[in-house]
């Protein structure tokens, strides 16, 4: 399932792009811009920024860790 369409992102690679920091707790987890950043792509639409962050936010909760500021 896409995350973003505009940028082909899926559920699954966001989640393995948040999974080092949610596991080591070597670094807080992405804001929905760094996420965009580190795959080298910017929101365009922008629908999908809302269940980004709230992806971010359920990982957030799970963990404990914090989120980098935007
Ligand atoms: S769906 Fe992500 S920017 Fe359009």
């Amino acid at each position: 399932m896409y995350l973003c369409n505009c940028n082909g992102l899926s559920e699954r690679s966001v989640q393995d792009a948040l999974k080092p920091c949610a596991e080591t707790g070597a670094c807080p987890l992405p804001s929905v811009a760094a996420l965009f950043d580190g795959f080298g792509c910017r929101p365009r639409c922008g629908k999908c920024v809302g269940e980004l962050r709230q992806l971010i936010e359920r990982m957030q909760l799970a963990t404990r860790m914090p989120v980098a500021a935007e």
